[in-house]
């Protein structure tokens, strides 16, 4: 199995360094050395992190890393790959221009995967002439330690498709999940929208504090974070276009981004990495 990961962001430097810890054979690539290079210095740190406690040895963690290879070359990275994660901006265009090239330069036989949050794959898909061999495969972030994909096919995806999707997130050694229809969201973020939204009903009615909020949902329902932990620790600009995206694309009335949450996002308190969000940092 060869696998190659196209974008070397947060999410794509993770995808490909987890599959390298379980033996299989990545390039990386981005269209940016410097991304390639932070994306090799961050790997570098979570797998030292990793010897340090003991759990992977030092040879280990060397392999690993060195199994990840980087390249600014599309033709290059996809050329002997059996399998295709494509992790690049979250943009409609970019992807599209992406999968038409990417359909172009990768063997005939190869998945195109797409790990986009918001994008199904039938948008994606109609760009190449290979919609049978193309699906979402949605990684959690930090890749390296969330056990989940969900694996989204489109219309026109085969079963084949989904059995190799499948058996490339297990040999990862990531638990998939398989949706049997396209919806927005998928499973993950649908639900989480849905608790998050109702949680800022509550707040925006006055019900009680935001901090006793995150406190009863950590508490009664054993989640890690509660929704305005949560939300800075995300971004509250990536959770209110999230919110927007689903108002816009759905026109459910559930959906409409709460006014507090508008408001810190256009106040640019935006969670831990402005310093301020619902909590001060
Ligand atoms: N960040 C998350 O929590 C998260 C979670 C699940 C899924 N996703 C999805 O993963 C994808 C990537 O997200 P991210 O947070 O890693 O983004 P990011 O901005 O950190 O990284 C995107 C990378 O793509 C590269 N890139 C852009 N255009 C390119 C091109 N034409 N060729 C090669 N490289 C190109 C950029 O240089 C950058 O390094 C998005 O589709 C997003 O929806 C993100």
């Amino acid at each position: 199995m060869k696998l190659a990961v196209i974008g070397a962001g947060s999410m794509g430097a993770q995808i490909a360094q987890q599959a390298a810890l379980h033996d299989i054979g990545v390039s990386l690539q981005d269209k940016d050395e410097a991304q390639l290079h932070k994306a090799r210095e961050s790997n570098r740190a979570h797998l030292a992190r990793r010897v340090e406690k003991g759990r992977i040895t030092k040879h280990e963690a060397e392999t690993a890393l060195e199994r990840v290879r980087t390249t600014t070359d599309l033709g290059d990275a996809v050329g002997e790959a059996d399998f295709v994660i494509e992790a690049v901006f979250e943009d409609l265009e970019v992807k599209r221009a992406m999968f038409a090239e990417l359909d172009r330069q990768a063997a005939p036989d190869a998945v195109l995967a797409s790990n986009s949050s918001t994008i199904g794959i039938r948008k994606l898909a109609s760009a190449t002439r290979r919609p049978e061999l193309c699906l979402n495969m949605h990684f959690f972030y930090p890749v390296l330690v969330m056990d989940l994909v969900e694996i989204v096919p489109g219309p026109g995806t085969s079963d084949e498709t989904v059995d190799r999707a499948v058996e490339l997130a297990r040999a990862m050694d990531r638990t998939p999940v398989v949706l049997r229809k396209e919806i927005d969201g998928f499973i993950v973020n649908r639900i989480l929208h849905a608790a998050t939204q109702e949680a800022y009903r509550l707040l925006d009615a006055g019900v009680a504090s935001l901090e006793d909020i995150d406190t009863a949902i950590e508490k009664g329902l054993n989640w890690p974070m509660g929704p305005f932990r949560l939300g800075d620790f995300s971004g509250l600009d990536v959770t209110y276009n999230a919110r927007l995206h689903m108002y816009r694309t759905t026109g459910d009335e559930r959906y409409r981004p709460s006014s507090q949450l508008e408001a810190k996002v256009k106040a640019g308190k935006l969670g831990r990495k402005t310093g301020e969000g619902w909590y001060r940092y």
